[in-house]
């Protein structure tokens, strides 16, 4: 199965992040000459770290309009917002800081909440409320950024769990099978609803999982639910660097290098 995505292959994580960065700059200026704002839902993990930093620092800090950006979370872990596992507080400390985001654009999943359905329902009921989408409608981010875990799962969509089947609600409570049990994340459809779907993939660790999801023989999206991200309408587009690249086809990566 080979999926309609764009894949660029950058030689280090350093790079990756820095081109990341550029793009997503220049994806925000684009939404917010368009439409008045930019809409972005974080990923959580470690990889985007490097690019949140970029995004605070000179030259790129200054390129944006930051009062016209939103910014959503695609998940979070259930603890505290000053959790050192928690997915707010690495954006807060990386990004919404260093920038000085208003508080009013921030929009933080409850992770602190006693009952994780009770808080996926209030962040999709906010979802609809700040999109002007009834259900059964999609919001559609301007951008949905995406990690990639060693098991291929993507946001809080791990293997075998009951959130991979969810065909109706926005957001739903999940169980990871590691770290932080409890989860609140996006559902495949939500993000599948997005203008740009931005997956941020670094190491060896992750090239098995990256060659299953792009190369596998036949969709298994209960095993690697990352193949379960297939835009509607919308750009997926890959961002691997050689390492998290490296189980992939020759061919697929001659291509690739090729379009850089
Ligand atoms: C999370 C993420 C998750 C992450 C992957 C990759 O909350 O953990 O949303 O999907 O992106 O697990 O994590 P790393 O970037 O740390 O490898």
């Amino acid at each position: 199965m080979t999926v309609a995505a764009e894949v660029r292959i950058f030689q280090d994580p350093e790079e990756l992040a820095r081109e990341a960065a550029e793009f997503c700059i220049w994806l925000a200026g684009q939404s917010i000459a368009g439409t008045g704002r930019f809409r972005v839902a974080l990923s959580g993990g470690s990889t985007p770290r490097t690019l949140y930093a970029m995004l605070a620092s000179p030259p790129l800090a200054t390129q944006v309009d930051w009062a016209h950006v939103e910014f959503y979370f695609g998940d979070e872990r259930c603890v505290s917002p000053d959790h050192p596992e928690s997915n707010y507080r690495t954006a807060n400390a990386a990004l919404f800081q260093p920038l000085h985001i208003s508080p009013e654009n921030v929009f933080r999943m409850a992770g602190d909440a006693p009952d994780p359905n009770e808080a996926a329902r209030g962040y999709e009921a906010l979802l609809r409320r700040q999109f002007g989408v009834p259900a059964p409608g999609w919001p559609c981010f301007d951008l949905v950024l995406l990690g990639l875990g060693d098991d291929a799962h993507t946001a809080s969509l791990f293997p075998g769990t009951k959130a991979l089947e969810e065909s109706a609600r926005l957001v739903v409570p999940n169980q990871a099978s590691r770290g932080v049990r409890e989860r609140i994340t996006f559902t495949a459809p939500l993000i599948n609803a997005a203008k740009v779907i931005l997956l941020l993939v670094c190491g060896a660790d992750k090239a098995s999982a990256v060659h299953a999801v792009l190369e596998g023989a036949k969709p298994e999206t209960k095993r690697y639910p990352a193949q379960l991200i297939r835009p509607s309408q919308g750009r997926l587009i890959w961002f691997l660097d050689r390492a998290a690249a490296s189980g992939l086809t020759v061919a697929k990566q001659q291509v690739v290098s090729h379009e850089e």
